[in-house]
């Protein structure tokens, strides 16, 4: 049941859509979602072949500029890529500013807002060149930022990127490597964060994304609207539901315990959800969960085997046979699987966010881009006064 009136104040006539719903705060050509078929498209290519043909940089290409590079434009944006992916060498006083145990979403929001006083230049968005130049450093940056956040936390210094390393590669280079020891990078985790990152690339309007759109609306520096898409995205009901489902698999800890959870999530009274379950718009199945839930089985096959797969199995298991969650479309999302892929790839889970983070500014890019483009009016929601009339001050 979903509450839209259309309103006539003394201010005209206008939507209350609470949650938005059923409304629409723009067009796009980036993303397309049929949630009751199932169906995710990223400039019309299904993200099954973009995971199983294509990698994330070129998707992130894809996403910003509506096709993927040729061959000599591949050339030059990689070597943009490597050539931004440096960070100022002042950025580091900035991370010896945060104490070692602070969440790495709360460091990652803040030093990729502190990222808008480095390059004041970025406020040219009506410069393509500048505005290519924002999009391709936040893309090149974001995992070298996260991977320092990480080292910062356990107290090693930071790894530079190499540049004779892929995206994904270099970002498990700058986690694991260690000065004096040798890091070998395993290609099947190195695919495997490709393959999550493609599909963590873009969702169209969700609540990051249209953070950023609404904070880009005003023309503020992108760099400070990406930040507040990363402050959106930290929540449990959004990117931190991957944090959230490997905590609540942990507080399950046995099989035997999935029904009492199960009933909990059922239990209106109880503010329990199964974290990892449901979407605003997957109303049948999120075929990124499909693809998921194959990695993570190719990937504890090389790894080892975790209890908390068979414990998420036997959950879906129960819940997709459960009149409750049949009744509701509750099924579950890209986030149900993806911490248990992180966790074998031994990333942290107050990590987990921060991947989706990473992958997410591909797309983000794109819409602030396709916004800064495109006519746009400054985002301005209307609301429904509820408080009283007026009165007298005495
Ligand atoms: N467990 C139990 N019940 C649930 C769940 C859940 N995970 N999700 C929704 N419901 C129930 C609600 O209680 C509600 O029941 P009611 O009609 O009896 O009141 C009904 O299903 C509809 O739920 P809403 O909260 O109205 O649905 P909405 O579209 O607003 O929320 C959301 C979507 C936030 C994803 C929700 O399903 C949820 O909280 N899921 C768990 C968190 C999660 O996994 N988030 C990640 C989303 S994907 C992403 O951002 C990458």
């Amino acid at each position: 049941v979903v509450d839209v009136r259309t309103i006539t104040s003394q201010t005209g006539l206008f939507t209350h859509d609470p949650a938005f719903t059923a409304t629409s705060s723009c067009e796009s050509k980036i993303t397309f979602i049929d949630g009751n078929e199932g169906q995710l498209l990223y400039r019309g290519y299904p993200i099954e072949q973009l995971a199983e043909k294509s990698n994330f940089l070129d998707v992130a290409y894809l996403l910003l500029f509506g096709e993927t590079p040729s061959a000599s434009e591949r050339e030059t944006y990689r070597q943009e890529i490597e050539d931004y992916s440096l960070i100022n060498e002042s950025l580091k006083t900035f991370f010896e500013g945060f104490h070692y145990d602070a969440h790495p979403m709360a460091m990652l929001m803040g030093v990729v807002g502190s990222l808008s006083a480095f390059y004041p230049d970025a406020l040219n968005i009506r410069d393509a060149d500048t505005r290519r130049k924002t999009a391709l450093r936040l893309v090149a940056k974001m995992p070298v930022i996260s991977a320092a956040i990480y080292k910062h936390s356990i107290g090693e210094p930071f790894v530079y990127p190499n540049p004779k390393l892929g995206y994904t590669e270099n970002f498990l280079n700058m986690m694991f490597s260690r000065p004096n020891q040798d890091y070998e990078i395993d290609p099947l985790a190195a695919r495997a964060l490709d393959v999550l990152f493609i599909l963590h690339a873009d969702h169209e309007q969700n609540a990051s994304t249209s953070t950023v759109r609404l904070a880009g609306s005003t023309g503020t520096n992108p760099y400070a609207a990406i930040a507040a898409g990363i402050a959106s995205l930290w929540g449990p009901a959004h990117g931190g539901a991957n944090e959230a489902v490997l905590k609540m698999l942990d507080d399950i800890g046995d099989i035997s315990q999935v029904d009492k959870y199960i009933a909990k999530a059922k239990d209106k009274n109880d503010p329990f959800r199964l974290m990892g379950f449901g979407h605003r718009v997957y109303r049948n199945f999120d075929p990124r969960a499909t693809i998921i839930r194959k990695l993570c089985h190719e990937v504890l096959a090389k790894y080892g085997s975790d209890p908390r797969l068979d414990l998420a199995i036997k959950l879906e298991e129960i819940a997709l046979k459960d009149d409750y969650f049949i009744e509701r479309k509750l099924y579950p999302n890209v986030d149900f699987y993806s911490g248990i892929i992180y966790s074998a790839l031994n990333i942290p889970v107050n990590m987990f966010t921060v991947m989706f983070a990473i992958a997410r500014t591909a797309g983000w890019v794109a819409h602030w881009n396709e916004l800064v483009t495109t006519d746009h009016k400054i985002g301005r929601p209307r609301q429904l006064y509820t408080g009283l009339t007026q009165r007298n001050f005495k």
